[in-house]
């Protein structure tokens, strides 16, 4: 999950002395710092490269801004015309400051620390993308998806190829494990989830591990409830992540014997602290912590987190049954 960010100070003041949010990201000095930052602070078992998943866009050419207290703002891509102006060809100039950014990071990292590199799965990505941002109902990416699958598949089929491309870009650069983000999975129902969010995601594992079967991929498709076990069978991933609604004892029983799971305190937790936070996470760790299992959050950190309550949870989570 996220772990950089506005709950630290010290990224305050770099994002500041960056101008704008994509200015970071595309700085490899300045993004491989941050990255580092909560390394810094917290006895953290691994690191992900600080980047967006709407780089993939920026890079394929589409407008993308990042507005304080509005989330990201696209130029709407929802014609044909619009996915016509798309274009490969600076795909891989404008993602290459990422992997310089991994390459400095993967030197500073002791070697018993995991890098992860990611990217959005295409459906994620598409629907900011159709949107134009985040926060609304998805009515646009989905009425497009449904009254005319064909050239919607166009849009999915280019994500798959470019980000398969850019995984393979980030391992080359030094990433040890990648996690894809379908944040917006849950927003699918049934055939749909299928068709656009597990195929696409299965896609893209199978390319990137047909040639790197050494690198664990963790795949993240938030709220899908018992769709989960959809991924299990038909998805070539090491890892599922799960969301904050996902039951541990659940996961455990369906999930677990065939995957590595990693999860999934809710964030809100992590900003409430003290015995609820403890509490909480224990129980994850009494249920999951005995197998194959990455400790992590349900999804990103707050940025009102406090940061005392990051280190809490890192002691507790290695001290846990020593
Ligand atoms: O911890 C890390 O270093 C990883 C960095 C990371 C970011 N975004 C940095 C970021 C990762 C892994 C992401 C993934 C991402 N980005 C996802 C998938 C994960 C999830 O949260 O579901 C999504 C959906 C996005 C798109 C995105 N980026 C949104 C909706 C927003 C605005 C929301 C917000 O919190 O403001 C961003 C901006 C963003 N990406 C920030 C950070 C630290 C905040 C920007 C800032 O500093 O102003």
């Amino acid at each position: 999950m996220r772990q950089a960010g506005r709950y630290l100070p010290e990224y305050r003041a770099v994002r500041e002395k960056a101008g704008s949010f994509l200015e970071l990201c595309s700085t490899p000095e300045l993004a491989a710092e941050v990255t580092l930052q909560p390394l810094r602070r917290f006895g953290l078992d691994a690191a992900i490269i600080f980047s967006d998943i709407l780089v993939v866009p920026a890079a394929l050419g589409q407008s993308v801004a990042f507005e304080e207290g509005h989330g990201p703002v696209l130029e709407p891509v929802r014609t044909p015309q619009d996915l016509a102006r798309l274009s490969k060809a600076r795909f891989d100039e404008t993602v290459q400051p990422v992997g310089e950014a991994i390459a400095l990071v993967r030197e500073k990292l002791p070697p018993s620390v995991a890098l992860f590199g990611f990217a959005g799965a295409p459906w994620t990505v598409a629907s900011y993308m159709v949107e134009g941002g985040g926060g609304g109902d998805f009515s646009a990416v989905k009425a497009w998806a449904y009254r005319d699958p064909d050239t919607f598949a166009r849009l999915i089929d280019l994500l798959v190829e470019v980000t398969a491309e850019y995984l393979l870009q980030q391992i080359d650069a030094g990433a040890d494990v990648l996690q894809i983000f379908d944040s917006w999975a849950g927003v699918l129902p049934d055939a749909a989830l299928e068709l656009w969010a597990l195929r696409p995601t299965a896609e893209i594992v199978r390319r990137v591990q047909a040639r790197r079967s050494e690198v664990p991929i963790v795949v993240f498709p938030r709220g899908i409830g018992a769709g989960y076990v959809r991924y299990v069978d038909e998805c070539d991933c090491a890892g599922l992540s799960l969301d904050t609604g996902v039951a541990p004892t659940w996961a455990a029983r369906e999930l677990q014997p065939k995957k590595i799971v990693q999860g999934n305190l809710d964030p809100l937790l992590l900003v409430v602290g003290g015995d609820a936070m403890r509490d909480a996470a224990k129980r994850i760790l009494d249920v999951l912590g005995e197998r194959r299992f990455i400790f992590n959050l349900g999804h990103g950190i707050l940025p009102q987190t406090p940061a005392g309550h990051v280190a809490d949870l890192c002691a507790l989570v290695h001290d846990w049954r020593r």
